[in-house]
């Protein structure tokens, strides 16, 4: 136990985790606003919440990686890291970027593409602060000599990320916006590939941690992890192309995306199965929730599969796209798997607080359970409304747009509620992290106070 206060990794991993309880409390709002169209128009319109939803859960998730990474890699190389002010820095960007974008969607101030709605100049500063974190993270790693599977994939994801950020901003050159397929093949080559450099932080701090708990390190340095990382590197650099097939491109460029796509989450899903039988009884007690969260990742990266290798079948894809199926698909790997797997570290790295987190181990257990049979409900009514939703794109008689909404209500209803449920679950889930870390941090602060009054009361 300890009361040091929180160093720049874990503020990272703390802040994110309060921006994942915010951005579902948009989403449910949006879930809302699918059922009540029209809902808070004056101030908080659909066209707000979306942007608020999905940005504030992005940023849960680079946080989290970020701030997740930068501790790994001190526990890692066993040294400080490098260029430690960097770090701090990087957060005060991060933190600043998020605000002014948050603020930008609140005051309908837009100006660029899906997923980074905001007005572009507000990229540079979020650029800024990632431009510092590979600078700690290339300056800490030193020699690429002998080095795990992790350190490859923190690496490419950082160097990745930057690249294909810079990428989904080439709209702004008209040599792109001037023609409409090649500007969409970049924006979603590059969208496809941002996510394929942050799965390549996520699932490397997932590997540091199965290497933590098992204490063995034979994993992280197997052919069967470098398989993966060279897959997901293979997958970072052409999987966007199951999302283009609607776009007149080369079909080799599809059936290459396709096979890909699927092979990553396969062989991600086999190494944490591996490794679940070579975690002996003691270390899965001692690190309990860690593997809990871990093992849940495993099973949703299955579940996920399905649904993923279903939709990215051409002849399929076809129905689904822009359907709620797509967004399933998002949510059940953004939240299934990026998620767990990143709360599984939350739970390793901020459990070494002044307070311990056993107590709260039976209310994180139920709600992890709450967790993901709403999760299920709540992915599975999407799946449902998308299939009705595409019926309706496919139907040569289609009753209006308002109309078909209004018949898939009974759908949007369980997702509102099964999405409240996963609120209200995740909520018991983070809630114990921040004030077990935040109490440590304040607790001297009221000591000082208390004794500060008693010794006023003790002169008066
Ligand atoms: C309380 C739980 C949640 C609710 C009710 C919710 C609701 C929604 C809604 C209504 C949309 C817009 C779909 C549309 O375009 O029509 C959406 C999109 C999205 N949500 Fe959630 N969400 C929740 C949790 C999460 C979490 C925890 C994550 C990630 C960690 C997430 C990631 C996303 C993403 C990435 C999209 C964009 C999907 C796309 O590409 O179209 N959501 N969500």
């Amino acid at each position: 136990m300890n009361s040091t206060k929180p160093d720049v990794p874990k503020w990272l991993i703390l802040s994110g985790l309060v921006l994942l309880i915010t951005g579902m409390l948009f989403g449910l709002v949006g879930s809302f606003q699918y059922i009540f169209p029209g809902l808070f128009k004056q101030y908080l319109s659909f066209e707000k919440i979306r942007p608020l939803h999905v940005s504030s859960v992005v940023f849960w998730i680079l946080f989290a990686a970020t701030g997740s990474v930068l501790a790994y890699l001190q526990e890692h190389t066993k040294r400080k890291l490098f260029a430690g002010k960097a770090s701090s820095l990087q957060l005060k960007l991060f933190v600043l970027a998020v605000v002014l974008i948050l603020s930008s969607y609140v005051l309908g101030k837009f100006g660029g593409r899906e997923y980074w709605e905001f007005p572009p100049p507000l990229a540079l500063i979020l650029a800024a602060g990632w431009i510092l974190f590979i600078i700690q993270v290339a300056g800490s790693v030193k020699t690429l000599k002998q080095q795990p599977v992790y350190i490859w994939m923190w690496l490419t994801g950082a160097f990745g990320f930057l690249f294909t950020f810079t990428e989904s901003y080439l709209w702004v050159f008209s040599y792109f916006n001037k023609d409409i397929v090649r500007d969409m093949t970049v924006q979603w080559k590059s969208y496809g590939s941002i996510v394929g450099s942050w799965n390549m932080l996520v699932y490397g701090v997932g590997m540091f941690l199965m290497e933590k708990i098992s204490q063995d390190k034979s994993y992280s340095r197997s052919s069967m992890a470098f398989a993966l990382y060279f897959l997901g590197l293979f997958n970072l650099m052409f999987n966007w192309s199951h999302h283009i097939y609607t776009l007149p491109v080369n079909p080799a460029i599809r059936h290459v995306g396709y096979l890909v796509s699927m092979t990553e989450l396969f062989i991600l899903g086999r190494i944490i199965y591996k490794w679940k039988s070579s975690v002996t009884a003691a270390q899965k007690n001692i690190h309990n929730l860690s593997y809990r969260f871990l093992v849940i990742a495993d099973v949703w990266i299955f579940i996920n599969l399905f649904l993923a290798i279903l939709i990215s079948i051409p002849a399929i894809n076809v129905y689904t796209h822009g359907t709620h199926i797509t967004v399933a698909h998002v949510m059940g790997t953004t939240i299934g798997i990026n998620t767990m797997l990143l709360l599984a570290v939350a739970i390793d790295l901020l459990s070494d607080t002044c307070r311990s987190l056993k107590p709260y181990y039976p209310q994180i257990i139920r709600a992890s359970w709450l967790a993901n049979i709403s999760l299920f409900v709540f992915l599975a009514s999407l799946f449902v409304a998308g299939v009705e939703r595409s019926r309706w794109q496919m139907s040569a008689q289609a009753e209006p747009f308002s109309q078909m909404m209004k018949g898939l209500a009974p759908y949007f209803i369980v997702f509102a509620i099964a999405g409240l449920m996963l609120f209200v679950s995740f909520s018991f889930i983070v809630f114990p992290l921040l004030k077990n870390t935040l109490s440590c941090f304040i607790q001297p602060r009221q000591r000082s106070i208390v004794e500060f009054k008693t010794a006023f009361d003790r002169v008066k």
